[in-house]
């Protein structure tokens, strides 16, 4: 359950999440790197339970990077078909849930196609639900969407003086995202790594020590509590402010 210091007209709308450690997790272990990843889909699906349990519209989890391809060729493999089994095995219940499931990132390149129709097919049948957004990051990079954005703004030949935030905004890869309120990062690493680079220019960051296979809901609600005690200004001065820039940005 929520704990009760949580205030809950202070949760963040959008949580996004940087699953890092598994692979130290499971060299402390003994283990393959590979068992790390796999340890880390209990850490993930106890997470999204303390995201419902918290009322959290929507969390985004870094899965795959543009750059996570330099990776050893077996262990891209296990990571591939490791996301498209935990798609093919956990998408009902996310349903029954009533998830929503969305991706972003370049689908078109590179990913199997396999893996392809399993997103297709998950976002096909979570279309409709009205709970969490669950969004899935994945062969996704900041820089390589801010390029998709511009590139697909030239092609539709909008003049330069017309491109503001708001155009380049409507060229992301879900346009609809709200920008995170919260970035977690896991595993004591304190990088952003190329990760939503421009959703989170103003989202609070929380880094925890935790590997993410360790990470359970608990420790989600602790970083909604750090977050709790930050003050927000989106470079401006006070709270008020604050809250109607954001009711009119979202
Ligand atoms: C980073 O740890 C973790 C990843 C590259 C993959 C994480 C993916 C999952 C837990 C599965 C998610 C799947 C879906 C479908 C949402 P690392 O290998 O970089 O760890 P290290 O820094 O200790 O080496």
């Amino acid at each position: 359950m929520v704990p009760a210091d949580l205030d809950p007209t202070r949760v963040p709308v959008h949580v996004a999440l940087v699953m890092d450690g598994n692979g130290r997790w499971a060299e402390q272990r003994g283990l393959k790197r590979t068992d790390g990843h796999a340890a880390g889909e209990e850490a993930l699906f106890d997470t999204v339970e303390g995201a419902l349990d918290l009322g959290i519209e929507w969390l985004t989890v870094y899965a795959f990077s543009t750059e996570n391809w330099k990776r050893p060729p077996d262990e891209v493999r296990y990571l591939m078909g490791f996301n498209e089994s935990i798609l093919r095995r956990r998408r009902d219940e996310l349903h029954e849930r009533n998830v929503r499931m969305r991706f972003v990132g370049r689908r078109g390149w590179r990913v199997p196609k396999r893996l392809v129709r399993r997103m297709d097919e998950s976002i096909e049948l979570t279309r409709a639900n009205t709970g969490m957004t669950f969004t899935i990051a994945f062969n996704y990079g900041g820089r390589a969407e801010i390029v998709d954005a511009v590139q697909a703004i030239v092609a539709e030949g909008v003049p330069a003086d017309k491109i503001t935030e708001a155009t380049i905004r409507r060229h992301l890869y879900d346009p609809e995202m709200p920008d995170p309120d919260l970035m977690v990062r896991t595993s004591g690493e304190y990088r952003i790594s190329n990760y939503l680079l421009w959703e989170i220019a103003y989202s609070e960051l929380v880094f925890t020590e935790v590997l993410w296979p360790d990470f359970r809901r608990e420790h989600l609600f602790d970083a909604v509590r750090e977050y709790q005690q930050r003050t927000r200004r989106f470079g401006g001065l006070d709270a008020e402010r604050d809250r109607k820039r954001r009711s009119r940005s979202g």
